[in-house]
């Protein structure tokens, strides 16, 4: 059994489900689990007491949220000595092999700044979530999904993650950590 560390941040929510996803499959197949948004950490949280710990963020205008990238770059040294992963949600990764390939310079570009090297990374697609949006937003995201093809009737939000893919991303990670680790 992993005792598993989630943090992650979110602008709109898209993450937090995310988040709390993995916890759901990591306490369903045995694992015991500590989930944290990166913005309300416990200001004692201690990565090293946990046998591998999971970072997720999402993209916004290329950027992860500033909140993960603090407890990346605080807690580097105790992230690598441990079975670690970054999960990186993005619109872009639900699109074709180029929109992909931009997500994963997103979170390549996240690692160089942090200086982080993860066990893993997942690149996890996110949500248009029109009822998160202020007007400016709404209307940038409109027209991102127009030109995407993708629906954009911003009376309802729309939802592109694969759960299957990412539990599965999870049961990958933890048979890795393993138990003792
Ligand atoms: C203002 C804004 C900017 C965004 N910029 C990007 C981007 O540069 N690349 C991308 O792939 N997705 C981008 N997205 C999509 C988000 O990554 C996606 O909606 C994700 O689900 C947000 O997760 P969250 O709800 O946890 O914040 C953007 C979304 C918004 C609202």
């Amino acid at each position: 059994m992993a005792k598993l560390l989630i943090v992650y941040g979110t602008t709109e929510g898209q993450t937090r489900k995310i988040a709390e996803r993995m916890a759901q499959r990591a306490r369903d197949t045995g694992h015991e689990v500590a989930l944290h948004d990166a913005t309300a950490l416990p200001g004692d949280i201690e990565p090293a007491a946990f046998s591998a710990v999971i970072v997720a963020g999402s993209v916004h205008i290329g950027r992860h949220q500033s909140s993960i990238d603090h407890f990346v770059r605080t807690h580097r040294a105790a992230l690598e000595n441990r079975p670690s992963a970054l999960v990186s949600v993005s619109l872009s990764a639900a699109g074709d092999e180029h929109d992909r390939q931009d997500a994963r310079e997103c979170a390549e570009h996240f690692l160089a700044g942090t200086g982080w090297r993860p066990t893993a990374i997942h690149l996890a697609a996110g949500a248009f979530r029109f009822s998160q949006y202020d007007f400016f937003k709404r209307w940038i995201m409109r027209r991102i999904a127009r030109e995407k093809g993708t629906p954009s009737d911003t009376s309802q939000d729309y939802e592109f993650t694969d759960w299957l893919a990412l539990d599965g991303f999870v049961d990958d990670f933890l048979a890795g950590a393993g138990p003792g680790r």
